[in-house]
């Protein structure tokens, strides 16, 4: 079975053989339909945050059910799966109150290296995420995969196991952005642009995007934007400032950097909530003024995984889809082969993508 090995930072992705171990009690075997390449795996390959190697990478992914452990009852073969890289244990203190993308029970979420399910002649290979999707087949915890309807498209499928996730969600639950919100994304790749569409199914009355590519800011407004600012041209800060006539209610960060996290600090008005989603390397440190903090009540929110509920979430986001409220027909640029993941990250590199996603023959 084929698989994408990230070996080496820099170096191009290989297409291996690889073998999947026996099925435990709680685990499924996916046969991967489609996988988005998002910027997270980009992070690994280009080294900006460290990852145990060799190791299967890709965690945004749909499939259809091969076989089920034991104990599984909630998925059987032949079911359309999505997968999350969130899986959780449902019985610790986060699962039990709500926030499962806070679960750490290492007996379900592996820390990296410690899965012990793929080998390539015999020898371990790491599953990326506790998912491994960049291969024909996934061997997964049951609490890694939520089943979907029959009817959503798999390839647009998968961008909500990721992306579309995380991006609405950032909105919906880690701001709780109210109706009639004044909000700025900053950076419209698939996460930011997935932001967008979750200000437009919040209510959000102003949606002002911000990239540093014009094409992007065109799909944003596809997705919902109300106005859009290249921030090649002049001081994006500013420019919000004037536009909403002293800042807005909510801004979200979805590229990683230093300067744009500061930036939606600074463009938000008195009261209003940042949401800091972009990965950053781990010795990255970011400047706030103390002052704003406590004299005009900003407040700075992290999200991981758009705090999702993602049993619940992933299937309500395919229904949005299906009933025409999510234009996630527009967030795939390219459908490519396995064989041409290097060129897709190239591109995604480039910023030529909304998102380019792996489709396989199934
Ligand atoms: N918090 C989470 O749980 C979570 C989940 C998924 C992805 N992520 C992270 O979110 C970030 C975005 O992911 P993505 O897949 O959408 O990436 P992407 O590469 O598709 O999009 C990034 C966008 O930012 C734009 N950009 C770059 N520099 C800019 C600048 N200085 N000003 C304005 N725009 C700029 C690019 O043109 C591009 O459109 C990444 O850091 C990724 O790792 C986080
Ligand atoms: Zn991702
Ligand atoms: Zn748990």
């Amino acid at each position: 079975m084929k698989a994408a090995i990230f070996e080496e930072v820099g170096k191009p992705l290989v297409i291996s053989d690889i073998t999947l171990g026996d099925m435990g009690p709680h685990e499924v075997r996916v046969r991967t339909a489609a996988v988005g390449l998002c910027h997270s795996d980009l992070h690994y390959i280009d080294g900006t945050v460290a990852q145990p190697m060799p190791v299967v990478l890709g965690h945004e992914v749909a499939g259809v059910v091969e076989a089920v452990g034991a104990h599984v009852t909630r998925m059987k073969p032949g079911d359309h799966v999505v997968g999350c890289l969130s899986v959780f244990c449902g019985t610790c203190e986060h699962c039990i109150g709500g926030n499962l993308v806070n679960c750490s029970n290492q007996s379900v979420r592996y820390l990296p290296g410690q899965a012990q399910r793929i080998t390539r002649e015999g020898v371990h290979v790491n599953q990326g995420f506790n998912l491994g999707a960049f291969a024909e087949e996934m061997l997964v915890h049951e609490n890694a995969l939520v089943k979907v309807r029959d009817d959503m498209p798999l390839d647009r499928a998968a961008l909500i196991g990721c992306g579309v996730l995380t991006g609405t969600g950032s909105v919906i639950r880690t701001a709780k952005v109210p109706p009639g919100s004044t909000v700025a994304v900053i950076g419209c790749g698939g996460v930011g642009l997935s932001a967008v569409m979750g200000a437009r199914l919040a209510g959000a009355l102003r949606i002002i995007a911000i990239d540093i590519l014009d094409s992007k800011l065109e799909l944003a407004r596809e997705f919902g934007a109300t106005d859009v600012i290249n921030g090649r041209d002049g001081d994006s800060v500013q420019k919000v400032i004037e536009m909403t006539r002293g800042g807005v209610n909510y801004a979200f960060e979805c590229i990683g950097a230093k300067r744009t996290a500061e930036q939606a600090f600074e463009m938000l008005a008195t009261g209003g909530t940042v949401t800091l989603m972009g990965v950053m390397p781990p010795e990255m440190m970011i400047e706030f003024s103390g002052r704003d903090l406590f004299y005009r009540q900003k407040k700075i929110l992290g999200c991981f995984m758009g705090s999702n509920q993602f049993p619940t979430d992933i299937p309500r986001l395919c229904d949005f889809y299906m009933d025409g409220r999510l234009p996630l027909d527009q967030m795939i640029s390219k459908r490519i082969r396995l064989d041409q993941i290097n060129e897709g990250f190239e591109d995604l590199k480039a910023g030529n993508v909304a998102r380019s996603v792996v489709t396989f023959d199934i």
